[in-house]
């Protein structure tokens, strides 16, 4: 059966729009009757602590080496790292938050991404020392902002910082294949805004319907 991580990032658990579009890509998959095993990961609700020193001293400490303490600091990032490892797709519902991700999502992939665990770093690569470990993922990112035109040459291109950002890091998390689909508009809470919801809504149906068949 195949395994999906859940991150939900947005802090609002009532009104929130990106937690409104998980839910729907997994009853979506679940009307497919194709099974699925969900790790639900909510570090909107449950903040990941940001990394310290001691916690990248530990890191760059070799595994055989490291203290009790030193396996102690890593032991939320190896929890994490094993959801990762586990997962086939991984679906991170987030909002916009000054123009890039919430400090929550931020904070777990600093957990995750880590040397000799999700990238190996060698000088002998040359100016590109670093190589993803992992591979053969998909990561579903749902997004909503308040804004909108955030893709390039729109309006707001130029502060379009989310998505770009998690398609350089997703090599890191083993996902080669991004699909994403967003809500815009939500400050306007016009017709736009109701247009991009209903179509955000249809899209997420059809893409966890497509995946899902992958599967079966
Ligand atoms: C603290 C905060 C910062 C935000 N920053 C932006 C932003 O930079 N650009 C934008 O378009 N929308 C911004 N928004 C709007 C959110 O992206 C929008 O409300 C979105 O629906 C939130 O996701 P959620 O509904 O899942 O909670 C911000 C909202 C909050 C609360």
């Amino acid at each position: 059966m195949p395994s999906l991580l859940r991150i939900d990032a947005s802090p609002r658990q009532t009104k929130s729009l990106t937690r409104m579009l998980s839910n729907q890509f997994l009853s979506a998959w679940k009307s497919t009757g194709v099974g699925l095993e969900v790790m639900p990961r909510d570090v909107g609700l449950h903040p990941p602590a940001a990394i310290s020193e001691s916690w990248i001293d530990a890191a760059f400490t070799s595994e055989d080496a490291r203290s009790a303490a030193q396996i102690a600091q890593l032991e939320s990032s190896e929890v994490f790292i094993d959801e990762v490892q586990r997962a086939d797709l991984i679906l991170i519902a987030t909002p916009m938050y000054n123009y890039g991700m919430p400090a929550a999502l931020k904070a777990w992939i600093d957990q995750v991404v880590r040397i000799n665990k999700t990238f190996s770093f060698d000088l002998a690569r040359g100016d590109r020392p670093l190589e993803p470990t992992l591979d053969g993922k998909t990561l579903v990112l749902l997004t909503a902002s308040g804004e909108f035109g955030f893709g390039p040459g729109e309006l707001n291109g130029d502060a379009g910082h989310l998505v770009p950002h998690i398609r350089t890091v997703s090599k890191y998390l083993g996902a080669g294949d991004l699909r994403h689909i967003g809500i815009e508009y939500q400050e306007f809470g016009d017709d736009r805004f109701e247009k991009s919801k209903t179509e955000a809504i249809a899209n997420v149906e059809a893409l966890s319907a497509q995946l899902a068949e992958r599967h079966r």
